[in-house]
């Protein structure tokens, strides 16, 4: 199976930013198409039959969202596109808003006029410079279009598009952590329910939709739902833009059917380095288990990967070679989440701390076997006990680290004189 591009398609055009190269290249038909003509409950049905699926990272069905939003013409009504793209390994949203902006911009329109919104905002990540200026000149491109402003192609339709630099934290592309971000509070995660789409950004029903998922509408409008339920596979259509790090020979964005094999996706970045193995790789970005030799013709989609303890997450394929330490790849991994956790509930915040010191211990040399059942009991209390899906998602990464690897943390924890004592006051002392 060779590359399917769609999202994709005019990524190798240096001047596909440009509006006119834009509309040259079939850009802004959709909503010629949409607006005036579809009416918004149809559009939004027409998104929940062609089976798009959220590409943030949750996977939820795009189309049921829009329909939670409360009919009622006379609420003020919100969109949020999120561009925080933080996720470790994660990288196609930046691709999509330096090279193919005006794709984003059509699918939010698309998107607005579906729920009745008459402002949206594009919450980017605060350290793409260079994509807040590139969104900032594509909205006011748009504008003198007469695409985005008061009443659209005359209708009674209006919109504008604000573009909202983020708060520096990864913990603000959580969906209502950003919306907090968005009202000028730190982010933190609100409570749901209420779900954003009852009430979000200033208590009015909200939709937070990923880059990714906004560009996906305006193809099925052009297209139609039929062609898109042809791609991919059941519950799992449409393609999805596979990110490949690590040691691999071409790292890169690769968008294929979802369902292709994770082979194929390797393959199609060039494989391992010369002389080297494929060892493992987190296949959905960093909160989810690692995949290993055996799983590598595995589909590449949302439940094949859910029954395999894993996740599609953001599609961020993050890969290891033969040469790669999985004692020091758990532990960078936990340094990450510990930097990242907002502070407000106490298992992730003391969680993840304890999780770093205890893996450098072990990776210091001072590791105990009974190390490796603390980190057991630590991740699952995190992960049942914490506010957000943050903590959730901090544990999968070691814990399948230690179930896949385990020979290379008894090597380290062997290095210990003491390594076969029991715990004593284990997570009171740091070892560093
Ligand atoms: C810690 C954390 C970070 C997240 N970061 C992002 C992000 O950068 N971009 C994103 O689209 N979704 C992110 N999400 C998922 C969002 O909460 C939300 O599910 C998503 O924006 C919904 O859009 P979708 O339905 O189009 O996928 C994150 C979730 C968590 C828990
Ligand atoms: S789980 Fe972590 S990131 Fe989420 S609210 Fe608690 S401290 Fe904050």
């Amino acid at each position: 199976m060779d590359e399917m591009r769609i999202l994709m398609a005019h990524m190798d055009d240096p001047d596909q930013f440009n509006i006119d190269t834009y509309e040259r290249n079939g850009g802004y038909k959709a909503i010629r198409k949409a607006i005036g003509s579809i009416k918004p409950e149809e559009l939004t049905e027409m998104v929940k039959q062609s089976g798009l699926r959220g590409r943030g990272g949750a996977g939820f069905s795009a189309g049921m969202k829009w329909g939670f939003i409360p009919k009622d013409p006379t609420l003020t009504k919100y969109l949020v596109c999120n561009c925080d793209e933080s996720e470790p390994g994660t990288f196609k949203d930046r691709l999509l808003i330096i090279n193919d902006p005006h794709q984003l911009i059509e699918g939010m329109i698309l998107t607005s006029y579906a729920i009745g919104a008459h402002l949206a905002f594009i919450y980017c990540r605060g350290e793409f410079f260079d994509g807040i200026a590139r969104l900032r000149e594509t909205v006011e491109q748009a504008k003198k279009k007469g695409y985005l402003g008061k009443n659209i192609f005359g209708t009674d339709f209006s919109l504008e598009i604000i573009v909202h630099p983020g708060a520096g934290a990864y913990i603000a592309g959580e969906e209502t952590a950003q919306l907090n971000s968005l009202e000028g509070y730190r982010a933190t995660p609100r409570l749901k329910p209420p779900f954003p789409a009852v009430s979000g950004l200033y208590g009015k029903p909200t939709i937070i939709n990923n880059v990714e998922t906004l560009c996906n509408v305006v193809h099925i409008v052009n297209r139609g739902v039929e062609w898109y339920q042809s791609i991919g596979k059941p519950k799992n259509t449409g393609t999805k833009i596979f990110q490949v790090s690590g040691q691999v020979q071409r790292p890169g964005c690769y968008e294929f059917p979802l369902g292709v094999s994770l082979r194929v996706v390797l393959e199609k970045a060039g494989w391992m380095l010369p002389g080297r193995k494929f060892k493992a790789c987190y296949p959905g970005g960093s909160s989810c288990s690692l995949l290993t030799e055996k799983d590598l013709d595995i589909s590449m989609d949302f439940e094949t990967l859910a029954a395999r303890n894993s996740a599609l997450g953001t599609a961020s394929i993050i890969v290891m070679d033969d040469s790669a330490d999985m004692v020091k790849v758990a532990t960078r991994l936990m340094e990450f989440y510990q930097n990242e956790s907002c502070g407000k509930c106490t298992p992730c915040r003391e969680g993840t701390r304890w999780m770093v010191q205890v893996l450098r211990r072990i990776e210091a040399g001072g590791g105990t076997f009974e190390d490796l059942k603390l980190i057991t009991g630590v991740c699952e209390s995190m992960a049942e006990t914490s506010f957000c899906p943050l903590a959730v998602g901090a544990a999968p990464p070691v814990i399948s680290a230690i179930v896949e690897f385990r020979e290379e943390f008894e090597a380290y924890i062997r290095r210990n004189p003491n390594a076969e004592k029991p715990l004593k006051m284990a997570i009171a002392y740091p070892y560093l």
